[in-house]
């Protein structure tokens, strides 16, 4: 398409107002602007403006249907520990066998945080203040040397994030990992409108472009060529996770194996509920397909259903962990499944087409006013489109929930402050290593929550879990006293 052809898309779609500015933009600026609007994808904005935007009463939830989705118990909690060590085998013999890689959704903009800076560079840990991704480095570059086989990992960032978040890793020599195994790729952007469905600039050269959702990272998954690296490397088995939770197992054996088991083409941890009204989406079957319902859209007596033995109904709360088949990302990236690939259960592939569909998110977008000037809005004035992870699951075939405890796998870094913040999920790593030193019989003095007096860090290196750790701390010739600033690598 020629400058005149787009340009004039844009008048035709009613878009006009993205070139209000045109005559006045230097050449450079011009070129930006027309870069930045081939990006767009016009048929899309104008199908969202009309069933999300100027829709009125706006999309609500389907919640016809419903029942709880079971999941696999831990053993501590019923589960049968003779599954969980068979899927435990299962995942080493998968890890073992190379065909596992990691994935961290690194795209986010992180605005509660207020963090300036890509969220993995942000400082997490107790005592050495390791940023995000230096945690996930030290914890696939462990799981990497237990299995005899190094990991590759995937990192998905933004536009505005990436080339800060390449030069960290850079900087910091790929924290020990070798670099030719870290992989980055840009996410999609999508435009934001405003509330008449008029795509919004920036500034008079530049739209209102914003990531279009972790759902997103599937496109970008097979559009950044990942999916075809994975498939020469032998890879057909995605670990993904959320680049704010320090304590996840990024690559858990365990949650592998029962994916793998079950031939599902998407898996997902669960942690039961805190409390009945948890902002956290919940794992439900709807129709025979696994879906996750948000808090926002399940009503309240709902989430405070009890079953007969007054436990919570919708129990199983969604923690964004999990375990993607390969092809299976494909298919739903709009790529079809190659001919032979994936797993038998995969081929003649699924009937329905799979697309993720955009969820509206009303946001305070920093636009220009009719003469190009800056305008901060003070309340939300138009809306961006994003595309979520988890709905994806109700295509994926076999899916399994598996049951992890929160304690042990879930703190993320979200607000500034109160809950899921630097501080709770300081303090809830502190609560971990002093489990991993009582289980191990040291002795360690803590408050009623579990909290050790003493600031105390181990590296993933030295002991990613409980039992990784005790292996490592019955082999120290002579224990070390539980005192503040100690720390193990
Ligand atoms: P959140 O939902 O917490 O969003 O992302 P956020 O953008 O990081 O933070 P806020 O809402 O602006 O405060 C959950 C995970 O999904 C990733 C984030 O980086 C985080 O790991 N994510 C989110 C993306 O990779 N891309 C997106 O477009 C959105």
């Amino acid at each position: 398409m020629n400058i005149e052809q787009l340009i004039s898309s844009f008048r035709a779609a009613g878009q006009g107002q993205v070139f209000a500015f045109w005559d006045r933009l230097p050449a450079a600026a011009q070129q930006e602007l027309l870069a930045q609007a081939a990006e767009v994808d016009l048929a899309e904005v104008e199908r969202l403006n009309r069933t999300l935007v100027l829709k009125s009463g706006g999309a609500t939830a389907d919640l016809t249907d419903l029942s709880p989705a079971p999941y696999e118990r831990l053993p501590v909690n019923g589960g049968s520990s003779a599954k969980w060590a068979e899927a435990q085998a299962a995942g080493e013999a998968a890890l073992r066998a190379g065909r596992v890689a990691a994935f961290t959704v690194a795209g986010g903009q992180g605005t509660r945080l207020g963090y300036d800076g890509p969220k993995g560079t942000f400082a997490v840990t107790p005592l050495r203040k390791k940023p995000l991704f230096q945690v996930f480095a030290e914890k696939i570059k462990a799981v990497g040397l237990r299995y005899g086989r190094p990991l590759h990992w995937f990192i998905m960032t933004s536009h505005a994030n990436h080339a800060q978040t390449e030069a960290f890793f850079v900087q910091h020599k790929y924290f020990g990992l070798d670099a030719g195994r870290v992989h980055f790729f840009r996410q999609g952007r999508m435009p934001a409108v405003d509330f008449a469905g008029r795509i919004l600039l920036e500034t008079p050269g530049t739209l209102a472009l914003s990531p279009d959702g972790h759902g997103g990272s599937l496109r970008a998954l097979h559009r950044s060529g990942a999916l075809d690296l994975m498939k020469a490397e032998g890879i057909d088995t995605i670990s993904y996770f959320q680049v704010d939770n320090p304590i996840v197992r990024c690559v858990d054996p365990a949650f592998i194996g029962f994916h793998l088991l079950a031939g599902s083409e998407m898996s997902s941890k669960m942690v039961p509920k805190a409390y009945p009204e948890e902002k956290v989406g919940h794992f439900c079957i709807q129709r025979g397909k696994l879906v996750v319902v948000e808090y926002s859209d399940m009503p309240l007596a709902m989430q405070r259903e009890t079953t007969p033995a007054g436990d919570l109904r919708y129990n199983a709360g969604s923690i964004a962990i999990h375990v993607i088949d390969r092809e299976f990302a494909r298919r739903l990236a709009g790529g079809s499944m190659e001919k032979g690939e994936g797993r038998r259960e995969n081929e003649g592939g699924n009937a329905e087409v799979p697309v993720l569909p955009f969820h509206r998110a009303d946001k305070k977008i920093a636009t220009v006013d009719a003469a190009g000037q800056p305008v901060k809005p003070e309340k939300a004035n138009g809306v961006k489109f994003e595309m979520f992870v988890f709905d994806a699951l109700p295509f994926a075939r076999n899916s399994v929930v598996i049951e992890t405890g929160r304690a042990d796998e879930f703190s993320p870094v979200k607000n500034a402050e109160g809950v899921d913040s630097p501080q709770t999920c300081r303090d809830d790593q502190l609560r971990q290593f002093a489990r991993w030193l009582k289980a191990v019989g040291a002795h360690v003095e803590t408050d009623a929550t579990g909290l050790p007096a003493a600031a105390v860090e181990f590296s993933p290196l030295f002991g990613y879990d409980a039992a990784t750790f005790a292996e490592r701390w019955q082999q120290l010739p002579v224990k070390p006293v539980v005192a503040d600033g100690l720390y193990l690598e």
